[in-house]
């Protein structure tokens, strides 16, 4: 009994950390978005968000799971499709799921936040969602298989602790960085103009197509190794930058448009 109150009282004070980028990665691509904004879009958002920032506000749907009546809104973070689909089949497989996911949402989301017969109340959560989703769904393992839950049930061992491939890839790699959000969007901040425009330019279901042929990778490697060591990090940073990255221009991008 008194065991089962310590692991009661353990998980309470635990962080919550299942369900995305960790609060580093949501804000530095919160924080990325910040400085590619048009003046127009700084100041619709500024207007919804009053005083908060879209930095802020980044990590706020995984705190609202929290909350009853938000428990509903957990699908909307991740899409799960069977591995092995080529780009069309890819597209046409997530624009064909009837229930609620992080692509058909980001979709609904986008839309709530520009329309003008909501209330600012409604289209700043709107906003808060893109936010999010747009950071979520640029996580390689939040477009996984529905079967391991997104790799959260492929247990690893990472530097000798025990993890699992969907959490090492939330936060345990930008954690073993240990760069806090600010030094991470400076360090990643710089990204030519021709590669903004490409990257502005492809629809959501090709960020989330990037995403799926990166999990197929990691879900490959994780099979082969389930005990990565320090060599990890180094191999796959250039994957945690780009995609960091990608996700900070490809909001400002989805908010340049919103608000133009
Ligand atoms: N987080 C919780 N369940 C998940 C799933 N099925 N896929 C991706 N991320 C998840
Ligand atoms: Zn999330
Ligand atoms: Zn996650």
């Amino acid at each position: 009994m008194r065991k089962l109150f310590f692991s009661l009282a353990l998980l309470a004070v635990l962080p919550l950390r299942l369900w995305a980028w960790g609060v580093e990665g949501h804000r530095a691509v919160g924080r990325i978005a910040e400085h590619h904004l048009t003046e127009k879009a700084r100041r619709q958002v500024a207007t919804l968000l009053g005083t908060q920032t879209l930095t802020l506000v980044s990590t706020q749907p995984d705190e609202m799971l929290s909350l009853p009546e938000y428990k509903p809104t957990a699908p909307w973070h991740y899409i799960n499709t069977p591995l092995g689909l080529a780009h069309d089949q890819y597209v046409a497989a997530i624009k064909a799921q009837p229930e609620a996911n992080a692509y058909n949402t980001l979709l609904t989301k986008i839309k709530e936040m520009k329309n003008p017969a909501l209330t600012q109340a409604q289209r700043a959560e709107a906003l808060i969602f893109v936010v999010h989703i747009v950071g979520d769904v640029h996580q390689p393992l939040h477009t996984g298989r529905a079967e391991d839950r997104g790799g959260n049930d492929i247990k690893l061992t990472y530097r000798g602790k025990e993890t699992n491939l969907h959490s090492l890839w939330d936060s345990g790699l930008l954690d073993y960085q240990g760069l806090t959000y600010t030094e991470l969007a400076a360090e990643y901040n710089d990204v030519p103009t021709p590669l903004i425009k490409t990257w502005q330019a492809a629809a959501p279901a090709d960020w989330l197509f990037e995403s799926y042929t990166l999990a197929t990778k990691l879900y490959a490697e994780a099979e082969q190794n389930s005990s990565p060591d320090f060599r990890y990090y180094p191999a796959h940073a250039e994957i945690v930058k780009q995609r960091i990255q990608q996700a900070g221009i490809r909001l400002a991008g989805v908010l340049n448009e919103a608000f133009k």
